[in-house]
C-alpha cells in the first residue's frame, strides 16, 4: 500500500510517501515570507503552496525512486486551516487521484493527524489516553479511547499555546514563528526571576493565556532596561515556566483518577524541550506511559497526514471527491 500525504493547512508545505505505515521519504518547506509580517498572510500562503507543492511532490517521488503509477492512494489535509491554503493541497490530491485512474483520495483532519503522529516512530497509543494537543492554532485536552473515539475535556478560552509563544516572542523582538527561538532564549534564564500569573479557569481543564500575555507586556513596559540580554532571558524563562505550570496543573488534575494508560502531547508546542521534560515528570508521578512524537513530527508535516490516511482508509475507506475543504473542521465537539 503506497500513499502520498500532503499538508498545506498553514505556512508549511509538507509532502511524504509511506508504504504500509512505514515512512519512505518526506519533505517540509517552511514559508519564511510571513516572518516580516509578524504572522501568516493567508493570500501569500496559498500562492506559495501553489508554487512549491508539485515540485516537492516530484522531488519525493524521485527520492523514493517510485513512479506515480505505483501509488495506491493520495491524502491531503482538508481542515482546519486557511481555506485558500487547504484548497491547494486538497485540489492537487483529488486531481492526482483522478488522473491516476481513480485511486482513493483521503481527506484528513489536521488535528487528528497531530494526535496519531506519535505512532509513526513505532509506539502505539495505549488507550484510554490523555492527549494534549498544543499547536499554533489549538490547545485542547481530549481523552482518546480509540480511532475516532475522542472526548473533549477542555480547551483554551482565548489564545492557543503556540499563539502566545509567537506573540510574546514578538514582544521580545523574535520573528514569527517565535516559539523555537523563545525557548532557546529561555534556556540560560531564571524561571523564577519574574513572577507571572497562571490562569485559573472555571472548568479546571480549560486553558487561558491572554492574561499571561498581557502580564508579559506590562513587565516589558515597566522594565528599566527591556533590551538587556539577561533580563530578556529571565523574562523568556519566566514566561515559559508559567505556560508549563498551567499545562502541568491541568494534566495533574486530569490524570488524578488514574484511569489513563498513557499520556500524549502533540502539535508544534510539543517540540518544546522544557515542556517535554515537565510532562515526562508528570507521567512518572502518575505511573502512566508518556508518548511524545519525535520533535520533527510535532510541527506540521506530510508524514502525519499519510499515516492517518492509512488508518482512515482501513477503518472507514476513502473520502468522496465532493467532500470539501473545511477551514473550521473540529477534532471533537466542544461541549462547553
Ligand atoms: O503544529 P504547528 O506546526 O502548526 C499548527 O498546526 O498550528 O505548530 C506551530 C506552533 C507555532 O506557534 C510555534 O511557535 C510553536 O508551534 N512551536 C513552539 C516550538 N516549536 C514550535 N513553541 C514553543 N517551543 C518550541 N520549541
Ligand atoms: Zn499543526
Amino acid at each position: 500500500m503506497r500513499i502520498l500525504g500532503i499538508e498545506t493547512s498553514c505556512d508549511e508545505t509538507g509532502v511524504a510517501l509511506m508504504e504500509n505505515e512505514a515512512l519512505v521519504t518526506g519533505r517540509v518547506a517552511t514559508q519564511e515570507v510571513h516572518s516580516k509580517w509578524g504572522g501568516v498572510v493567508p493570500e501569500l500562503a496559498s500562492r506559495l503552496h501553489l508554487r512549491t507543492l508539485s515540485t516537492m511532490v516530484n522531488d519525493v517521488f524521485s527520492d523514493a525512486g517510485w513512479s506515480f503509477s505505483s501509488l495506491d492512494a493520495v491524502a491531503a489535509t482538508r481542515g482546519p486551516g486557511l481555506i485558500g491554503a487547504l484548497l491547494v493541497g486538497v485540489s492537487y490530491a483529488k486531481g492526482l487521484a483522478v488522473s491516476l485512474g481513480g485511486i482513493p483520495y483521503v481527506g484528513v483532519n489536521h488535528l487528528e493527524a497531530h494526535l496519531w503522529a506519535a505512532e509513526i516512530s513505532g509506539r502505539k497509543l495505549k488507550v484510554p489516553c490523555l492527549a494534549l494537543l498544543i499547536s499554533g492554532g489549538h490547545t485542547e485536552l481530549v481523552r482518546i479511547d480509540g480511532f475516532r473515539s475522542y472526548t473533549f475535556l477542555g480547551g483554551t478560552l482565548d489564545d492557543a499555546a503556540g499563539e502566545v509563544f509567537d506573540k510574546v516572542g514578538g514582544m521580545l523582538g523574535i520573528a514569527y514563528p517565535a516559539g523555537p527561538e523563545l525557548s532557546k532564549m529561555a534556556e540560560p534564564g531564571d524561571p523564577n526571576a519574574i513572577h507571572l500569573p497562571v490562569a485559573e479557569t472555571r472548568n479546571p481543564l480549560d486553558f487561558s493565556f491572554s492574561g499571561l500575555k498581557t502580564a508579559v507586556l506590562r513587565r516589558i513596559e515597566q522594565a528599566e532596561n527591556p533590551k538587556d540580554k539577561s533580563w530578556k532571558q529571565d523574562l523568556a524563562a519566566s514566561f515559559q515556566y508559567a505556560v508549563k505550570e498551567q499545562i502541568a496543573r491541568r494534566l495533574r488534575i486530569a490524570l488524578g483518577d488514574n484511569s489513563y494508560r498513557s499520556l500524549l502531547i502533540a502539535g508544534g508546542v510539543a517540540a518544546n524541550l522544557a515542556l517535554r521534560e515537565t510532562v515526562r515528570e508528570i507521567a512518572v508521578e502518575h505511573g502512566t506511559e508518556l508518548i511524545v512524537p519525535p520533535v520533527e513530527l510535532c510541527t506540521d508535516n506530510g508524514v502525519m497526514i499519510a499515516y492517518l490516511a492509512v488508518k482512515q482508509l482501513k477503518a472507514i475507506g476513502p473520502s468522496p471527491l465532493d467532500e470539501e475543504a473545511d477551514p473550521n473542521l473540529v477534532l471533537v465537539k466542544d461541549v462547553r
